[in-house]
């Protein structure tokens, strides 16, 4: 793990943390003041609800260096409020919008040395976790949290680069439970781990793509979208699966591009069938192109293999609001400016 430093492109996503973190103590339920510090290792109880019982939850979010000097986060409030109900699904205290709102410019701030030029990015991660420390407290939640708001500067995510993406796809492990699909939990993340990283070792693809039962849903990490010249084809909003701001993001655009957005189930059949184009979106991901996909153990090529020229143009029309490049007419980017928060 390197510290303070810029992403060089060469450090995998995440690897690198930025100096200065925002922290909060919540008791119970009650938020308490906010403190940015250096970045150093936190103490818990080895007692403490999230080690024990999974009481852990993040986001994750970027802030973009714009050409002209100002620095952006992107849609902000979604985040705050998925996260929000993220925490009621694991029964921890939400973090207070304006605490929280108020939290994510100030350590942007804070960070402003380390954060990367296009096409890098600061990336935001908000965590959450429960830290009574109660061993004996499985069935009840955790009087006490903790809350804090790290930044890491990163390049790209899928270390292919822009090649387009492989995906096995996975018709009977689910990704998550039913109950958590909508959370951002800890716990999703390792579920879906071993599944992945079978997945790479006998098929050698980058990511799986969880269908269960035939449906298709969504992949580890990243919302799946099917794209031609006309449409966009993604599953329909529900308990099941991660409501990513990127997706909402895309389809409006795609909307306002002159695209048909259906928002409906995707059984594999037409998948495979699909003529068009396919991609992942997600903050880390933005939108990236997926070429192959591998089912029941036969390899479907999406289209010519590579990623399309609509996937590109969505992808291109994100990043220009991101970045400050096109105009935001959806007040979707927040300029950082110096927020106070208390420093210790
Ligand atoms: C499971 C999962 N689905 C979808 C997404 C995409 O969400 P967003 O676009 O808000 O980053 C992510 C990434 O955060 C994710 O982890």
């Amino acid at each position: 793990m390197g510290s303070g430093t810029k992403a060089d492109g060469a450090a995998p996503f995440g690897t690198i943390a930025a100096p200065y973190v925002l922290s909060v103590e919540v008791t119970d339920g009650v938020y308490g003041t906010p403190q940015i510090t250096e970045l150093s290792e936190i103490r818990l109880h080895p007692f403490a609800h999230a080690l024990h019982y999974g009481s852990s939850c993040f986001e994750g979010m970027k802030a973009h260096a714009g050409s002209d000097g100002v620095v952006r986060l992107f849609r902000p409030e979604r985040h705050v409020a998925r996260m929000q109900r993220t925490a009621d699904v694991m029964m921890l205290p939400p973090p207070p919008t304006e605490l929280f709102l108020a939290a994510l410019p100030a350590i942007t701030h804070a960070n402003r040395d380390v954060i990367p030029d296009a096409p890098g990015a600061l990336y935001l991660r908000p965590l959450l976790l429960g830290t009574e420390p109660n061993i004996g407290a499985a069935a009840s939640p955790s009087a006490t949290a903790l809350f804090m708001v790290m930044a890491s500067p990163v390049g790209e995510y899928f270390r292919s680069g822009g090649k387009a993406l492989k995906l096995l796809v996975e018709t009977e492990i689910p990704r998550t439970t039913p109950q958590f699909g909508e959370a951002k939990a800890g716990a999703n993340y390792v579920m879906a781990l071993g599944v992945t990283k079978r997945a790479q070792q006998k098929h050698g693809v980058d990511q799986v793509l969880f269908a269960p039962d035939g449906h298709v849903q969504e992949t580890g990490a990243a919302n799946f979208l099917l794209i031609d010249d006309t449409r966009i084809v993604t599953r329909a909003l529900d308990q099941s699966f991660l409501h990513g701001v990127t997706r909402e993001s895309v389809l409006r655009l795609a909307t306002d591009l002159g695209y048909t957005v259906e928002e409906r189930d995707v059984g594999v059949s037409e998948l495979v069938s699909w003529r068009g184009e396919a991609a992942l979106a997600g903050t880390a991901a933005v939108l990236a192109g997926v070429g192959t996909l591998v089912v029941n153990g036969a390899e479907h090529l999406i289209g010519s293999g590579e990623t399309g020229p609509n996937t590109l143009r969505l992808r291109e029309a994100l990043l220009a609001i991101q970045r400050g490049e096109a105009t935001d007419t959806y007040g979707w980017t927040v300029p950082v400016e110096h927020t106070a928060v208390a420093a210790s």
